[in-house]
């Protein structure tokens, strides 16, 4: 009996602190840079998947924020696996696979030629400590 109350309270409680979770509800440096990047000299296949990436890493976070972000080939794979697993991402693994393609050509051909216009990725303490100085 205590122990159904105990359950539902914490289920009332724990729906608002997903949703808090979920929605990256921190504004990290990279978030303020520019929200666009002019992909018209990319190859076809790239500004096909600039879109899907424009329209998946826009659902939580600014999509300046991936934009301003700059990391290694192998930290996108990561980013791009860890981003499609968190809940209701919407990300399935082809998509998951077009947008790292994306962010590997990105990478290489306008990151990689101006590393000081980007933002290194922040770990995830720097994230908890920007979220608790933002409360
Ligand atoms: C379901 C919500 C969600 C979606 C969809 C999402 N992100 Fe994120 N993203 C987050 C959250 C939350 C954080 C804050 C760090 C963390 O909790 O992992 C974050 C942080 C980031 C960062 C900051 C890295 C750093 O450490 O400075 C980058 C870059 C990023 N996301 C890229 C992407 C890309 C690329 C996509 C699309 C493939 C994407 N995100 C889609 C929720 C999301």
């Amino acid at each position: 009996m205590h122990k159904t109350i105990l359950t539902m309270a914490l289920a009332a409680f724990s729906v608002p602190l997903l949703l808090v979770a979920q929605s990256g509800n921190v504004t990290l440096p990279q978030d303020k840079g520019p929200n666009t990047i002019n992909v018209s000299t990319y190859p076809p296949a790239q500004q096909k998947a600039y879109k899907l990436f424009t329209s998946k890493c826009s659902k939580c976070h600014t999509i300046a924020r991936p934009i301003n972000t700059t990391m290694t080939l192998p930290e996108w794979e990561r980013y791009v696996k860890r981003m499609m697993h968190k809940p209701n991402s919407g990300i399935s693994d082809k998509q998951g696979k077009d947008i790292y393609e994306f962010l590997a050509y990105d990478q290489v051909n306008r990151k990689d030629k101006n590393p000081s216009a980007f933002f290194k990725s922040l770990s995830d303490e720097e994230i908890e400590k920007l979220k608790a100085q933002q409360q």
